[in-house]
């Protein structure tokens, strides 16, 4: 059994200008100034005995005793703001990576500004607790800040680009597991050459945006892992089929081109109500990717609800199948070495705002509730993790 994390957590406040309202004490390495008051009652929630042995170790640490990582996706403001979700965070996780606080929108509140107070917050915490963290995301055609439009240009483009890089990569440079440099660049239905989706980096700088993004990724920090990030190639339709295609293609291309890329990322949002998944499809997937070199991280998971029916059980035992066969086909797969969810409560996820269910009740797609209790997807993914064969 891996260790248990022994850490406490503090309402910090004294630490000054972009402090955690958490701290962890001295004996993680992290200085603490002043205890929480409900210290005890937070320890209690992260070490709380769990009446079945088999719940005893965390998603974290069975996926550390097998060499793997198992993470969220979180937003600094929910773990400053929320004791007891920061508390199951740091229990259950032993990576994360940045849901927004990464993005341009969140860096670059100017054209000649960066600001990465919040990405600073998520690497504190990191750091305090024992995590590797992530950086998601360099480039995408979303999340970019309104003044982007009116002032990025054929002349510019190059130049804001690179510059972003190297000062957003050297400024984590060393800290970090693997930044997603590239995100979502294919979408096949949008007719272009390769299927290339129609952004405004591909209209600035053509294909050549990937490849400077790997490049000065690659020169900022030589010791990161460098993903290309992508959604929709998980299950077995002629649609995502297509895009399988084209992200492979696009990976060889730049595999070719000498291009510094170490890995594939599956975002792996998925679906309750779908039926459509062929574990075949997806290994032989990873496998394409593998043999190229890459490894592969699934790096978003998680499994709507929105089209289930209304009742709690049923809804939590679909979502919780959908996780194990995911899983269970892609840790067959030697080349994944981590699994993150897109969040790791239902208090906080993209799906309540961005896939509400017709009936107005709470999206439950991830492994735990809203009241940060275990679900059944949190035994399929710790299952899936624990019988993993060890690689
Ligand atoms: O920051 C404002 C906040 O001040 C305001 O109160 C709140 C309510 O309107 O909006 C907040 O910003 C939103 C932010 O999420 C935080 O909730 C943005 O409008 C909203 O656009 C943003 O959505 C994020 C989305 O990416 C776009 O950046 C989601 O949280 C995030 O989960 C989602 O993540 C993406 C990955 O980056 C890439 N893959 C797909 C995945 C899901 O769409």
């Amino acid at each position: 059994m891996a260790k248990r994390r022994t850490f406490l957590y503090g309402a910090a406040g004294a630490l000054g200008a972009g402090a955690f309202s958490w701290l962890a004490a001295q004996q993680d390495g992290c200085t603490a100034q002043q205890m929480h008051e409900s210290e005890q009652e937070l320890a209690a929630i992260r070490n709380r005995s769990f009446d079945d042995d088999d719940e005893r170790d965390s998603l974290g640490d069975r996926a550390t005793a097998k060499g793997l990582l198992y993470g969220a996706a979180v937003m600094s403001n929910k773990l400053s703001s929320d004791a007891d979700f920061a508390a199951c965070v740091a229990r259950e996780c032993n990576i994360l990576v940045a849901e927004n606080d990464l993005k341009w929108k969140a860096l670059r509140p100017a054209p000649d500004q960066f600001d990465f107070s919040r990405g600073d917050r998520l690497l504190d915490f990191t750091q305090c607790h024992d995590m590797q963290f992530r950086g998601h995301t360099l480039v995408w055609h979303n999340g970019l800040p309104d003044w982007f439009e009116n002032t990025v240009t054929d002349d510019n483009a190059e130049q804001f680009l690179q510059t972003h890089i190297q000062t957003v990569v050297s400024h984590y440079a060393g800290k970090l597991h693997s930044w997603d440099v590239v995100n979502e660049a294919i979408l096949p239905e949008h007719g272009r050459r390769n299927g290339l989706r129609r952004t405004p980096w591909l209209e600035l700088l053509g294909e050549s945006y990937i490849d400077i993004a790997f490049e000065t990724a690659a020169q900022a920090d030589p010791d990161a892992m460098l993903v290309y990030n992508d959604y929709g190639i998980d299950y077995d339709t002629s649609q995502e089929e297509r895009k399988r295609t084209a992200v492979l293609e696009l990976l060889s291309r730049l595999k070719s081109r000498g291009v510094p890329i170490h890995a594939l990322g599956l975002q792996a949002h998925l679906r309750g109500d779908l039926t459509h998944f062929n574990p075949d499809k997806l290994r032989s997937f990873i496998q394409d990717a593998a043999n190229m070199g890459l490894k592969v991280l699934v790096t978003e998971l998680d499994v709507s609800d929105r089209y289930l029916p209304r009742d709690i059980d049923t809804r939590d035992r679909q979502v919780a199948e959908v996780y194990e066969a995911y899983l269970t086909a892609a840790l067959a797969e030697p080349s994944v070495i981590a699994v993150l969810t897109w969040g790791l409560s239902d208090r906080y996820t993209w799906l309540s705002r961005f896939q509400p269910r017709s009936d107005g009740g709470s999206v439950r797609p991830l492994p735990l509730d809203e009241q940060l209790q275990r679900k059944r997807a949190w035994r399929a993914i710790a299952a899936t993790i624990t019988h993993r064969l060890n690689p």
